[in-house]
């Protein structure tokens, strides 16, 4: 059964190690996260953005999907089905449709109506028993056409969203999605800091989790990070393993143009992904 992500966040910020949120984009995708997660043991967040979940036909279909998952795998530890930088209207669709979380990404209109649009959504949550994630700061880089410039939030504006309720929190801190560039700075370890000591408590949220080198990662945990969100660096993965499939001439030998075996290595491939970041989030062994 779904769950909302809140207690496996607090638990995280207690235990001072993150969860991960791995986005979905089909069933391999998914078969691949939830297996994974269940063989090490760690509780796990599968991300659909509105762009992946109009790809899979809607956010009904990924609902039956998952949910068919978790029964047929015997998947026990806990999973969230949380919708990734949501609109108003997709937060709505997404309650309708079952997922057992949300984020409402209101970064980008004027604080007031983030606030006030978060409120709503925060009671809409509380109501369905759902947890729900809301952002200050844009996050930089292109995520399925919604483009952020990579700014670093106020932490006074992080407290105004934090302090509506809501179960965890993006704050922008330099990072961005999609491959950093050669001449990124680096996150703003300073602004993290003064976050956290304004939002206590509080589950952060690290997006853009590809390509961040393993020591800012770790220190990011350290500064009050549960929750780091990876999508790029499964679709990198796929691809490359996909491609040394084809490139080997597999797809010529035998059955190997078959789905199940053309499609196996990308899918081995996300699997080892997810288990190199859990490992390094520190989720493993957590679901207990
Ligand atoms: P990456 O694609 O950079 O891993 O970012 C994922 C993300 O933040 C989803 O919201």
């Amino acid at each position: 059964m779904l769950v909302s992500a809140k207690e496996m966040l607090q638990k995280a910020k207690a235990g001072h190690y993150a969860v991960g949120q791995f986005n979905i984009n089909n069933l391999e995708w998914t078969k691949a996260i939830l297996l994974t997660a269940e063989e090490l043991r760690s509780p796990v967040i599968l991300g659909v953005s509105e762009g992946a979940g109009k790809y899979m036909c809607g956010f009904k279909t990924v609902v039956g999907m998952v949910n068919a998952m978790l029964e047929e795998l015997k998947i026990t530890v806990p999973v969230a089905l949380h919708l990734d930088h949501g609109t108003y209207d997709g937060c709505y669709k997404c309650v309708e449709a079952g997922f057992s979380s949300i984020m409402f990404d209101g970064s980008h209109y004027p604080i007031e109506e983030n606030v006030a649009k978060t409120k709503e959504l925060v009671e809409v949550a509380r109501k369905h028993g759902m947890s729900i994630e809301a952002e200050v700061g844009a996050i930089g880089g292109e995520e399925d056409g919604v483009i952020g410039k990579g700014e670093c939030a106020d932490p006074q504006e992080c407290k105004k969203i934090a302090d509506l309720g809501v179960d965890m929190l993006a704050a922008g801190i330099g990072n961005i999605h999609g491959k950093y560039p050669a001449n990124w700075e680096g996150l703003s370890f300073e602004t993290l800091d003064a976050i956290q000591q304004l939002t206590g408590e509080m589950p952060l949220v690290l997006h853009g989790g590809t390509g961040i080198p393993d020591d800012m990662i770790k220190k990011a945990i350290s500064l009050g990070v549960a929750k780091i969100n990876v999508n790029t660096e499964c679709q990198l993965s796929f691809a490359a393993a996909t491609r040394k499939y084809i490139e080997e001439g597999k797809d010529n030998q035998g059955k190997g143009y078959d789905p199940r075996k053309l499609l196996a290595p990308g899918f081995e491939a996300i699997k080892q992904t997810v288990k190199e970041k859990m490992e390094l989030f520190g989720s493993v062994g957590k679901a207990e």
